[in-house]
């Protein structure tokens, strides 16, 4: 496949993927497993589907040591549909969650959770300007919570967790969606995690949800079928058609995160790839970073330049060096450079080279 080489995409998602997976997939569209027909043609119903899906479910497991009594669900509608049907298949109308808040993608987990029941911020960054996660020791973890609500990387904001919370009794309910797979993750620490798939894993508006499985059966009478995560996990995610080139795209990731070493691997390359960023917006004053050290993002590096009038410039510049995306979230604004699993030590080596130089330049 012919792509640019001297093109570096740094988008937050969709965003870059790795050329052999791309490669892959692209052989999938003329003949899939010798069918003589593609994968986007192929029956959801056949064999083979229904193979990947299991196969697909298998990875997931293996790749983040998923112990048995939870189960992986594919689900469709990106991951804001999750802010309600979490709600709708785990709180009862009575019952009551918890959100810590901690930048733009929390607040409106929270904000469409209060659409479904009683929700609470239990602790929130919002009075810092979401520079820092609140220690878990300030949560206010009321005992009568049905689960809190977390969101470990803050796509928007450049804050990450720095390590998996203990919430105790109380199931913790993650949308992992910038961060899935990026890292090992102590499943048994949540009650469900789930993650929207185009960053780290490829495709838009699929959905991969990890349920323990004591949890499910609650899910209110109005859930719509589709949307209901133990009617899908025992129809064996066949209620409807899947988003079967969307799941197949993520087999093929995992194939890649098998190769490079899996997650223990990749979270090691996403650290060293951030701090050769983070090194640079600290050096001096030209750059900030609006998040504190240690609980700065390795996915999302959200940065600006202190004086305002050259981010523009900065971004042009950028991209005529063949550097995309680098503009910040829309609420957030500023600058960010998003290191997902496939970003190459390529991109990030060019991106360190023009940021010294276009400080040295217009500094
Ligand atoms: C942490 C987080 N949650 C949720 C979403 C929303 O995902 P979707 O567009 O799939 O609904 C995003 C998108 O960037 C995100 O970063």
């Amino acid at each position: 496949m012919s792509r640019r080489s001297n093109v570096f995409n740094f988008a937050a998602g969709p965003a870059t993927l790795p050329p052999e997976v791309l490669e892959r997939a692209k052989a999938s569209l003329a003949d899939w497993q010798g069918l003589g027909y593609s994968l986007l043609e192929a029956p959801f119903t056949g064999d083979e589907f229904k193979a990947l899906m299991d196969t697909t479910r298998h990875q997931i497991k293996a790749v983040l040591a998923v112990p048995d009594h939870y189960q992986v669900v594919f689900l469709q509608g990106g991951a804001s549909a999750q802010f309600s049907l979490v709600p709708l298949n785990l709180l009862p109308p009575t019952a009551t969650a918890g959100y810590v808040e901690t930048g733009h993608w929390s607040a409106r987990a929270l904000e469409e959770g209060r659409r479904y029941g009683r929700s609470l911020v239990v602790a929130s960054a919002r009075g810092s300007g979401f520079d820092r996660v609140p220690a878990v020791c300030e949560w206010a973890l009321d005992e009568d919570l049905h689960y809190c609500h977390i969101t470990p990387n803050e796509t928007a904001n450049g804050v990450q967790f720095p390590g998996d919370p203990d919430c105790g009794d109380i199931p913790l309910i993650a949308d992992m969606t910038s961060e899935f797979l990026s890292r090992p993750v102590d499943i048994e620490r949540y009650g469900m995690i789930y993650a929207g798939t185009q960053k780290n894993l490829g495709p838009t508006g699929l959905v991969i949800a990890i349920i323990r499985e004591d949890l499910l059966g609650q899910a209110r009478p109005e859930t719509p079928t589709v949307f209901n995560y133990q009617q899908q996990i025992e129809r064996q995610n066949r209620i409807n058609t899947p988003l079967m080139f969307g799941i197949y795209l993520v087999h093929l990731m995992l194939d890649w995160i098998e190769k490079q070493g899996g997650v223990e691997a990749l979270h090691f390359r996403n650290i060293t790839q951030s701090q050769a960023i983070y090194r640079i917006i600290d050096e001096d004053d030209f750059f900030y970073c609006p998040v504190i050290p240690g609980h700065r993002s390795i996915m999302n590096v959200c940065f600006g330049t202190r004086d305002k009038s050259h981010q523009q410039r900065f971004l042009a510049e950028a991209e005529t060096m063949g550097l995309m995306n680098l503009a910040g979230h829309s609420h957030t604004g500023g600058l960010r450079a998003s290191l997902y699993n496939a970003q190459s030590d390529a991109a990030v080596a060019a991106l360190a080279s023009f940021m010294i130089s276009f400080r040295k330049h217009h500094g």
